[in-house]
């Protein structure tokens, strides 16, 4: 059955039965990542930042004879922000190719399109059965971005403690735990909105103005999702002319998550982006010692900032693409499907 599901108000052992689905499809799909803990999922599947809304649904097993309520066998939500909704789907592996992934989709696609959305964009990851399925459903790849992990087991410490220092002359580098302090909140917005033209990607929008970096930032600690950030600041104007943003998420505080690293354009070419990324790590050793790798996504055109991380030990691991799909058509399709 499926129905549509608030992770707010869903009881403990609803959110324990979708925890044991998520880690099975991580099992299946991606063998080698962490399984998910509880800390703080319900938060993380419930909070978003003003003006988004997310929308779930679940599949459940029937109950059983005594009353005890069906294993959650297959989730879905969809994010609307901007003028897209954001899907992501899984079916337990067990339960795969028995229509579950279909109609979840078709449910959320209908919302989106009752919502009055155009379109629907996913993060599929490269070689598991998702890209199978969402080209089945008339999705088309967008975009491909490269994931790769580094290994903190694997990285040279001295030749990192050298790299963090090698900074051209009139550049400061402080480390932020839990976000830019209030004071440089605004010159950071302006190093993000600079690059944003060349770096973005939509399905993973970045703040750019301060108000609406203070609420993401609020917004991840909510989910308990904790930011560390290190800057690069230009003594001469105070302004940002680097950053660097990691997330430790409470669901998987072994592997910790690479956000956006900037290097304000004028400020290329000094050393910043391997400096201030070095830092980072040697910040992260200390202030989170159960961080045992940090994953991170790079667009394949990006050589220089591949090349730092190639540097700094991170090895290539999968491809992550963006899909997208027209919300009508796919309703049509879905809807002349069953
Ligand atoms: C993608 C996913 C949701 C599909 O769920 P599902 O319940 O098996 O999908 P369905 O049974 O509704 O499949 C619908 C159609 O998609 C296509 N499809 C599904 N899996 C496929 C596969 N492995 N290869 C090729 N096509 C596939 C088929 O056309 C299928 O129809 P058919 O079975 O009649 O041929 C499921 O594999 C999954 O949970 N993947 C993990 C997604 C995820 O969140 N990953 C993030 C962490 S890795």
């Amino acid at each position: 059955m499926v129905r549509e599901w608030d992770p707010r108000t869903a009881s403990s052992a609803e959110i324990a039965s979708l925890l044991d689905t998520l880690n099975a499809v991580l099992a299946a799909d991606l063998p080698q990542d962490p399984p998910w803990r509880a800390n703080s999922l319900r938060e993380y599947l419930s909070e978003v930042m003003p003006g988004e809304r997310r929308i779930s649904w679940v599949a459940q097993d029937d109950p059983a004879p005594d009353g005890t309520p069906g294993a959650i066998v297959g989730h879905v939500h969809v994010l609307l922000l901007g003028g897209i909704g954001v899907l992501e789907v899984l079916t337990h592996p067990a339960r795969r190719r028995t229509g579950i992934g279909r109609e979840l989709v078709r449910v959320a696609a209908r919302r989106v399109w009752d919502e009055g959305f155009q379109s629907i964009g996913v993060e599929v990851v490269g070689d598991t059965p998702a890209v199978g399925f969402y080209e089945a459903l008339g999705f088309t790849r967008d975009y491909v971005e490269t994931r790769s992990v580094l290994d903190l087991g694997a990285v040279d410490w001295p030749a990192l403690t050298e790299m963090a220092t090698e900074v051209g002359a009139g550049y400061h580098v402080e480390f932020c735990p839990g976000g830019p302090p209030d004071e440089l909140i605004e010159a950071y917005a302006r190093a993000k909105a600079e690059v944003r033209e060349v770096d973005d990607v939509e399905l993973r929008p970045s703040s750019y103005d301060p108000d609406r970096l203070r609420d993401s930032l609020a917004t991840l600690h909510r989910r308990g999702m904790k930011p560390y950030i290190v800057l690069a600041l230009h003594e001469q104007t105070g302004e940002v002319a680097g950053l660097t943003e990691v997330v430790v998420p409470a669901q998987h505080p072994t592997r910790a998550d690479q956000y956006d690293t900037i290097v304000v354009r004028e400020h290329r070419g000094y050393g910043i982006d391997r400096a201030i990324k070095a830092r980072m790590l040697l910040e992260l050793r200390s202030a989170e010692p159960e961080v045992a790798e940090v994953q991170t996504w790079n667009a394949q055109v990006n050589e220089s900032m591949l090349k730092v991380n190639a540097e700094l030990g991170y090895r290539p691991d999968r491809d992550w693409c963006e899909y997208g799909v027209d919300v009508g058509e796919l309703v049509h399709r879905l809807d002349s499907h069953r």
